[in-house]
């Protein structure tokens, strides 16, 4: 089963195939607004005092603008900006090479920069602190380390997992952003821009009926814009509207909440298998063959977000509010002796 998925973490082309979607400056993105300040003023006082960017960082889950961010920042600044990932740089080699490629206030983009190794991030260390970069040159006993320095430049790091980041690397971060799933005013206005960059004709409900099922992500949203425009242009004329909106998310199976398969699949194996509750995260991975991290990262933020889920020091348990979306009675059995009490 590897259809196309609605919210996966795959970025299959689709981002790459409408380049015009993203937005280039601060001002064209939609929402986030107390980050949006905060880089106006840091990119403000940068350009005046004529320096880098301070190293940046962006945490949340994923889809919500971390690498437009981090596009913008380069775009605001007028530099260019080298895009790289933590598991693309295997060795330390890797990276002294990026480095010393840089022109003075480049932006390094490092992509799940919680996956960097440990001799990697120990290179990235001086070269974020004092631009310098210390090499070993030669073998064995006539091995001797130089300190390069190099210009001043800008690391902007990207991660679904900040608790995974090194406290160490971390720390050499002189701001730090976490995007939140974004209001459903931010979502509608991106569906809106999204339709008129797309030259796709939508009607306002149109709009509020995909912007709903959207789960407060900019790409899913975008997502659902183009699937429901394809819907409409082979099964309703070309034109988008309440109905066509539904009819073409119903057929993609995106419920109401914008719950996917998936969702569906970990709220009922918890719910079904285990009782609601506390199970393992790796135990619920195991029940639906996915991965544990995928899990982590793409589905339970937006389920926690609903209140679909709680997260104990035992597991995930199933909320009151997850049994009655499922259409179930709630019954919690871990806690029958509040029911005993009651009765006495
Ligand atoms: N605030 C916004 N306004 C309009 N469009 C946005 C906004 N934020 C993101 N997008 C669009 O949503 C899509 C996903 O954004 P982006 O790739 O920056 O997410 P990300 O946080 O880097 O995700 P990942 O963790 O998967 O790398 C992009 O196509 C971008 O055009
Ligand atoms: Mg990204």
């Amino acid at each position: 089963m590897d259809e196309e998925r609605l919210v996966s973490p795959q970025r299959r082309g689709d981002e790459s195939f409408d380049p015009a979607l993203r937005p280039t400056t601060l001002a064209e993105i939609i929402g986030q607004n107390r980050i949006k300040e905060n880089l106006a003023v840091q990119i403000g006082a940068a350009r005046e005092r004529g320096e880098p960017l301070d190293h940046t960082l962006f945490y949340g889950p994923p889809g919500l603008g971390k690498t437009t961010f981090a596009h913008v920042l380069a775009h605001e600044m007028g530099v260019s900006i080298k895009i790289t990932s933590g598991p693309a740089i295997e060795r330390a080699g890797d990276l002294a090479a990026i480095l010393t490629n840089l022109q003075e206030g480049d932006i390094l983009f490092i992509d799940e920069v919680h996956r960097l190794g440990r001799p990697i991030e120990e290179v990235l260390y001086p070269a974020m602190e004092d631009f310098s970069l210390d090499i070993i040159i030669g073998k064995g006993p006539s091995a001797r380390s130089i300190r390069l320095h190099m210009p001043p430049f800008t690391v902007v790091g990207a991660t679904t997992r900040l608790a995974m980041v090194s406290s160490p690397l971390r720390a050499r971060f002189g701001a730090v952003y976490r995007l939140d799933f974004y209001d459903p005013e931010s979502i509608a206005e991106i569906v809106r821009r999204g339709a008129w960059l797309l030259g796709v004709e939508i009607d306002e409900s149109g709009v509020r009926e995909i912007a709903r099922r959207a789960r407060g992500t900019p790409r899913v949203a975008l997502r659902l814009l183009r699937r429901v425009r394809d819907y409409a242009q082979v099964r309703a004329g070309g034109a988008i509207n309440l109905e066509v909106a539904r009819a073409g998310l119903d057929l993609l199976n995106v419920d109401p909440l914008g719950l996917d398969e998936i969702d569906l699949r970990v709220l009922r194996t918890i719910v079904e298998k285990y009782d609601g509750g506390p199970v393992g995260l790796a135990t619920i991975a195991a029940s639906i063959s996915e991965e544990p991290d995928t899990i982590m990262d793409v589905y339970e933020p937006y389920l926690l977000q609903l209140g679909f889920l709680d997260r104990t020091a035992q597991g995930r348990i199933a909320t009151r509010r997850a049994y009655e979306h499922l259409g179930l009675e709630y019954h919690h059995p871990q806690q029958p002796e509040l029911f005993d009490d009651g009765e006495k």
